[in-house]
């Protein structure tokens, strides 16, 4: 059980941790109470809705001036079902990490909402946040600089414990972190090891046991596997599939690749620019991208077999991405997009099922934001 405490009361102000006031109406117990109960399997465990989050550019020394914004993430929403992995793929620079810290209440939203059971946690401070944070945990791409290396193993893995020591009582915390070790697939007879004692694998593996030191029920993988070589990649994607059934953990996993998270995703959304160009099943997205983004991503996504890569097209961007401080009018996508036409530089295009295939019992009909959105066989049945 985490400590009791209290929420915080939303307000229609942009959503300032230090600003919020307490709630009084409800009781500490009936905030603990809601954020504890078990989830019915039907419901969403976390819905983003609107998230937005603007980094202001400045000028000047001594007197600083706004003149712009970063806008890192720009109005993005989606679901996580409890149990489920949700991949969020896209180009560096597209808003992957701003909406890992923001569903981590690491970094603070400019707008929208980020509902955790039903409680809108974007505006909550103090305790409220705590017990949240116990039940969101993070994995962190680079497993080389996330552990401190002046710390033991037993103590990286133990370090939540200090913040929560309702998990581990003192005493029995080196018995709960040889556990997850051996959880993880280590050898608990390492826990006084260093870090630079491991290989980046295992220091992955270490990142992880620390991920589920707390019980979490969310962990947030921002790019875990991208910094390991390609054979131990998919060693941590297994392990990671086999704790996700062990414990029922929801996972968000980002990466930049389609191929790397086609393995674990159930559903699969692909950002560009700060916002959310396609959503769907893994079956959606794969064999039925309707967004000319995800189809260009998916044309260069190696194809194993020789003959499905003879029949693949080949989709080139031409164009960078454009700067988050000053995108496209309409779809943020029009100018590297091949059939862009005037619609799409006046209308910023919603993310929805697309009217062309709205009602029809295909798997063409899922979200999908654009003005033109239309099936395309990149790599084309035999
Ligand atoms: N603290 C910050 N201040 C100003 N701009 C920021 C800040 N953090 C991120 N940005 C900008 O926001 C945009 C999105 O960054 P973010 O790190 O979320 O991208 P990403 O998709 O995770 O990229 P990568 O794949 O390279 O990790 C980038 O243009 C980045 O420069
Ligand atoms: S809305 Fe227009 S520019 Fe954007 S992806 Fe669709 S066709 Fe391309
Ligand atoms: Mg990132």
């Amino acid at each position: 059980m985490a400590d009791p405490t209290k929420s915080a009361e939303p307000t229609d102000a942009t959503p300032n941790v230090s600003e919020v006031e307490l709630a009084d109406t409800h009781s500490v117990e009936e905030e603990i109470a809601a954020l504890e109960a078990p989830v019915d399997r039907g419901e969403p465990i976390l819905q983003v809705r609107n998230l937005v989050k603007h980094f202001p550019l400045t000028q000047g020394i001594v007197i600083k001036r706004q003149i712009g914004a970063v806008k890192a993430v720009d109005g993005v929403s989606f679901d996580l079902y409890q149990g489920e992995t949700l991949g969020i793929v896209g180009e560096s620079g597209c808003g992957k990490s701003t909406v890992a810290k923001l569903l981590m209440s690491l970094e603070q939203a400019t707008a929208g909402e980020v509902f955790y059971k039903g409680q809108d946690i974007t505006r909550l401070s103090g305790r409220a946040l705590k017990a949240v944070r116990r039940n969101i945990q993070m994995i962190f791409q680079d497993p080389y600089t996330s552990l401190n290396p002046r710390m033991t193993v037993g103590d990286i893995i133990g370090e939540p414990f200090d913040i929560h020591p309702e998990v581990a009582p003192k005493g029995d915390r080196r018995g709960k972190v040889k556990e997850l070790l051996d959880v993880v697939g280590l050898n608990p007879e390492y826990i006084n090891r260093y870090p630079h004692q491991f290989s980046g694998g295992q220091r992955q593996r270490i990142g992880i046991a620390r991920g589920l030191a707390l019980n979490p029920e969310i962990i947030i993988c921002d790019e875990p596997v991208s910094a390991l070589d390609v054979s131990v990649q998919a060693q941590v994607i297994n392990l990671m599939a086999r704790l996700q059934d062990e414990f029922n953990l929801s996972y968000i996993f980002i990466a930049h690749d389609l191929s790397i998270v086609r393995h674990i995703s159930d559903r699969v959304g692909v950002m560009y620019l700060g916002k959310m160009a396609e959503i769907g099943t893994d079956e959606q997205i794969y064999e039925h991208p309707t967004h000319p983004y995800t189809q260009a991503l998916l044309s260069a996504v190696p194809v194993p077999d020789p003959e499905a890569r003879e029949r693949r097209e080949r989709i080139i961007l031409t164009g960078d991405v454009p700067s988050p401080a000053n995108p496209p009018s309409g779809c943020s996508f029009r100018t590297r997009c091949w059939k862009a036409q005037d619609k799409c530089a006046e209308q910023v295009p919603l993310l929805a099922v697309p009217e062309v295939f709205k009602g029809l019992d295909t798997p063409a009909a899922h979200d999908s934001a654009c003005h033109f959105a239309e099936q395309k066989d990149v790599v084309h049945a035999a």
